[in-house]
């Protein structure tokens, strides 16, 4: 039985196999409308969501599944003090597979642990978001047509951004990837990143203070938001919150086949102006994010992929 913990726990053949699955289903999605029927997606969301666990739902519903859960901490027995690895115990015999998103970092992992259906990490604390990478890659992938050579800058909260973590340790595994990484003193990338992922395997970035400097460079730029729920205190929030704002203004120091994407959601970081910019494609990569968790689900539950 295999888990989705970290993006790392997914070869780069497998990824590779997903993403064109994801391709596949965007072509002919009527052709897999009936391949997850009869089973079950249980959505174990302690922490609140919109895209992860709506896109989760519809994904099962595409695939002629159904699903059950709950959207908040509140409204599950953990509010009555009930750990994760009791719930998943219970869970496993209500459905065939689970997307579980928590504050805390490794609670789907300790979930794994004592799951007999597959367990989805749908975002844990600061740490990781693997499908949410599965969701950057397909749709870098279907603007850029590869990985390989591209200059990718990462702007916001590069500290709490789990999105961004997942990403980076997912794009390090292609040849000359470049980061430039753009935040705020306080809100770099943690040393971990740093020192056991960028520097150990001697890939190229620089951390600056100016998006506008390094727009120029870019072949995608992923805009994250400050994670308001991650500090320790409101007064460091409203400081840092407004350091990067994309605007129409910025968007012109950018090439022509640069594209940005963001998680969502979004606060204050992208003007709602560059929405009607071309190379706006934050929301073509939400939906993006339904057909790759088909093709996640699928591989997971290893279903048979129906010849197209
Ligand atoms: C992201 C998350 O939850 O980490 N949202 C998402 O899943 N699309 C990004 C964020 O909340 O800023």
């Amino acid at each position: 039985m295999r888990h989705l913990i970290s993006p790392l726990d997914l070869s780069t053949d497998e990824l590779k196999e997903i993403l064109d699955l994801a391709d596949r289903i965007i072509e002919h999605p009527e052709a897999y409308s009936s391949v997850c029927h009869g089973k079950k997606l249980a959505t174990l969301f302690y922490e609140p969501s919109t895209r992860t666990r709506l896109s989760f739902e519809a994904a099962m519903i595409n695939l002629g599944g159904q699903v059950l859960g709950f959207s908040s901490a509140d409204s599950s027995s953990a509010a009555k003090g009930e750990s994760v690895a009791d719930t998943i115990r219970v869970i496993s015999s209500y459905a065939d597979i689970c997307a579980m998103r928590h504050p805390k970092e490794g609670a789907p992992y300790v979930a794994s642990q004592f799951s007999s259906i597959p367990v989805i990490n749908a975002g844990d604390g600061g740490h990781n978001h693997p499908t949410q990478t599965l969701t950057d890659l397909l749709t870098i992938r279907r603007l850029k047509k590869h990985f390989d050579g591209i200059t990718i800058g990462f702007c916001g909260d590069l500290k709490f951004g789990r999105t961004v973590h997942s990403l980076i340790n997912a794009l390090v595994r292609y040849d000359n990837i470049r980061f430039i990484l753009i935040s705020p003193a306080e809100l770099k990338i943690p040393s971990y990143l740093r020192e056991e992922v960028l520097d150990e395997k001697k890939i190229e970035y620089k951390e600056v203070h100016k998006l506008e400097e390094v727009l120029p460079e870019l072949d995608i730029l992923y805009m994250t938001r400050v994670q308001r729920e991650r500090f320790f205190n409101e007064e460091d929030y409203i400081r840092l919150r407004d350091s990067f704002i994309l605007d129409a203004k910025k968007m012109e120091l950018a090439r022509e086949d640069m594209f940005v994407l963001h998680p969502l959601p979004r606060v204050n970081e992208i003007a709602t102006e560059v929405d009607q910019d071309p190379r706006a494609k934050y929301f073509e990569q939400a939906k993006n994010g339904v057909y790759v968790r088909m093709a996640l689900i699928m591989k997971l539950l290893n279903l048979e992929v129906p010849v197209c």
